[in-house]
């Protein structure tokens, strides 16, 4: 008997590896002409194919191990399969997942309750998506300018930062002033205004020419367009106009959020209270899509039943694990983390680099960081440097052609950075164009 089952187990073994060995029996190229063959070509990826992280490190499937410094941009702030997140998902989805909002769940309420004591608003809207939250907020602020400001009908005007980057919906690309984004997708979405970003002046004078203006969304720092920091001010500086000309005050903060930038939000930094917050991407940690609009209730109860939602929206899963996403943040310290190790970033690549004559611009708050590079936004000067910090075990990636982000998942320890920091400021100058 013992025989037969000692040898039932290694049968087992050997089937289980069998399988194992098959699935990895493709190459890093394989993988990658699977994708380019049988997927639609909208990103651009660096040639590295990966299938495990834990915290700050990643390995592709040749076993070679990276530092990752793109979060999934930003969206993995905990750090890969943080522990504490896949516990909450596994047992979570062994009981239920997804009930839609035609019935209530037992992990709704208390989510809702949590995340609004934990951001002191009345309200949460669940939604999953970055750019869904987006798309909510311009809906709330629409009809908040509709039904509490006493804007006529269809006249209700959303004004944007050009830069600006909140997703690729129609309703986004339409505020955008990136022609790869919205080149070639018109008709846009009506009532959108554009102010330059980081422009009080700009703002003030749009909020006094339009009456009709029901919010302004912004990110308070620009992640896509280039880790692009706002003057010191300019946050707070938004906030009085909001005040004085009754406009709604709309932080996109699904990248700069959740401790990125070295507060909770990156809005704390002078300390102020937007009308309308987005939130997304690591409010899961990376394991599933959620995201989060919060709002007082004389705005968020001008929407009624029926007029938005979404199936997946409020799902028992997200929110069993977007609690636990954000008690780590706190239980970790990870805003007061990321301000130190930031600062630690920043000051070693401007005492190693910032000579280099292909550097232009080291800027960034916390671990939200960029580089950008003496050159053109066409030039593929990034990309290789891109590609040359990959081979030396440091994954990051450009931003409109010549800016390189660098944001490490937030629980990176100091000798993993500092560690990265010396391969990141070695490869830029050893750099041959
Ligand atoms: C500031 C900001 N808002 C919204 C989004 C859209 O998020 P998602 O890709 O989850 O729709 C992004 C994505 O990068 C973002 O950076």
């Amino acid at each position: 008997m013992f025989f037969i089952l000692t040898f039932a187990r290694y049968l087992k073994i050997f089937v289980m590896s069998t399988i194992s060995a098959t699935m990895c029996a493709y190459t890093q190229r394989e993988f990658i002409d699977m994708e380019e063959n049988y997927g639609a070509h909208n990103y651009h990826p660096l040639p590295v194919v990966l299938e495990r992280g834990e915290g700050a490190l990643i390995w592709d499937t040749d076993g070679k191990q990276y530092f990752d410094f793109l979060s999934a941009y930003s969206a993995v702030n905990q750090g890969h399969c943080h522990p504490r997140i896949i516990k909450v998902l596994i047992e979570q989805a062994q009981k239920l997942t997804l009930t839609s909002r035609a019935f209530f769940n037992n992990r709704l309420g208390p989510y809702e309750k949590y995340i609004t004591d934990f951001f002191g608003y009345d309200k949460v809207l669940p939604m999953n998506t970055g750019v869904e939250g987006g798309e909510t907020a311009v809906k709330l602020a629409r009809r908040w300018g509709y039904s509490v400001k006493g804007i006529a009908e269809n006249q209700a005007e959303i004004v944007f930062a050009k830069g600006n980057f909140w997703g690729r919906t129609l309703a986004a690309i339409s505020s955008s002033t990136d022609p790869s984004s919205f080149r070639g997708f018109g008709p846009f979405m009506p009532g959108y205004l554009l102010v330059p970003y980081n422009d009080l002046s700009a703002l003030e004078n749009i909020f006094k020419t339009h009456p009709n203006v029901a919010g302004f969304m912004f990110e308070p720092i620009q992640g896509e367009a280039g880790v692009v920091v706002p003057d010191s001010g300019y946050i707070a500086g938004i906030r009085a106009l909001c005040n004085r000309y009754n406009v709604l005050m709309i932080a996109d903060e699904v990248q700069t959020g959740l401790c990125r930038t070295g507060k909770m939000l990156a809005c704390d930094h002078e300390n102020v209270k937007p009308d309308i917050l987005i939130l997304g991407k690591a409010l899961s940690g990376g394991a599933l899509p959620v995201s989060a609009v919060l709002a007082k209730d004389e705005i968020m109860l001008t929407i009624r039943p029926g007029e938005h939602g979404s199936t997946y929206g409020g799902n028992p899963l997200a929110c069993a694990v977007a609690m636990e996403a954000l008690q780590i943040l706190k239980d970790e310290n990870l805003s007061k983390r990321s301000e130190e190790l930031g600062k630690i970033f920043r000051d070693e690549l401007k005492k190693n680099i910032s000579g280099n004559n292909l550097v232009k611009q080291i800027r960034g708050k916390g671990l939200l960081n960029a580089i950008e590079i003496n050159d053109t936004e066409e030039s593929d000067t990034a990309w290789r440097l891109c590609l040359q910090l990959a081979g030396k075990g440091v994954l990051a990636k450009p931003t409109h052609g010549n800016i390189i982000r660098f944001a490490p998942p937030l629980v990176i320890t100091e000798t993993q950075l500092r560690e990265a920091t010396h391969i990141i400021c070695e490869t830029i100058n050893s750099f041959r164009k």
